[in-house]
């Protein structure tokens, strides 16, 4: 499809958070197939959101099943205790929460130094101008656009202005910096926010509705003029 005269597709992060987990390696085989281009991978530890999910045990054995890339987010009060550990199970982008630390420059060195991707997330209540200072060294920017915790929620639409704002401040970095969006992403959302210039979806509860998911995949590509290849 063309948005402004170029036709990129945008990637697809297919978040396991509420996937069938006693099956998980029919599920990642399943989206290795229908086209998925990454695997989200939610962390939460029950204190800076109130659920707690999986950790590096899991995703360790993941990695083991799967060459998809390894997209990680994590939800949790002490990211930088947990960088090395999250590496070493097989995250191949780690992304934290500004609002977790007092030092996000810190954590984005320790996630280079363990060999990772660093990206950078903001909850719906902190504004696009918190992530302006890290944009000459992460390599992702995730905008929340649900509070972050639960799966299944409704893409909060006040935060597309913010995916504008965001790709705005990126355009003006020559370096490659990839425009995450997370929660209540379907058919519908997945557009409006790769319109506004996301380049990446985490689709969670809506792909694992869908009876084909490689349809439901191959619909959710939008192209944002953005999207480069990862590695
Ligand atoms: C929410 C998580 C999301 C979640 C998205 O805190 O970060 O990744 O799995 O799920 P859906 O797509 O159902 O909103
Ligand atoms: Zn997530």
């Amino acid at each position: 499809m063309l948005y402004g005269g170029v036709n990129l597709e945008n990637l697809i992060s297919a978040s396991i958070l509420n996937a069938d987990l006693l099956h998980l390696e029919d599920v990642i085989h399943k989206l290795e197939t229908a086209g998925a281009d990454m695997l989200h991978f939610d962390v939460m530890d029950g204190v800076f959101v109130n659920n707690i999910s999986f950790g590096m045990p899991l995703l360790k054995a993941m990695a083991g099943a799967t060459h998809l890339f390894k997209d990680v987010h994590l939800m949790i009060t002490d990211p930088l205790k947990y960088v090395d550990a999250f590496a070493q199970a097989g995250a191949d982008l780690i992304t934290f929460h500004y609002e977790s630390v007092s030092d996000p420059f810190a954590v984005v060195e320790a996630i280079h130094a363990a060999g990772c991707k660093a990206g950078i997330s903001i909850k719906p209540s902190t504004p696009a101008e918190a992530v302006i200072p890290f944009l000459d060294k992460v390599d992702l920017v995730l905008v929340m656009t649900v509070e972050p915790g639960f799966g299944g929620q409704g893409y909060i639409h006040e935060m597309t202005e913010k995916i504008e704002a965001v790709r705005r401040a990126i355009s003006g970095w020559d370096r490659d910096i990839m425009l995450e969006v997370d929660g209540g992403i379907n058919g519908e959302t997945a557009e409006i926010a790769c319109k506004a210039g996301a380049d990446v979806l985490v689709v969670g509860s809506y792909l694992f509705s869908q009876e084909d998911m490689t349809a439901a995949i191959a619909g959710m590509r939008f192209g944002s003029g953005e999207a480069e290849e990862i590695e």
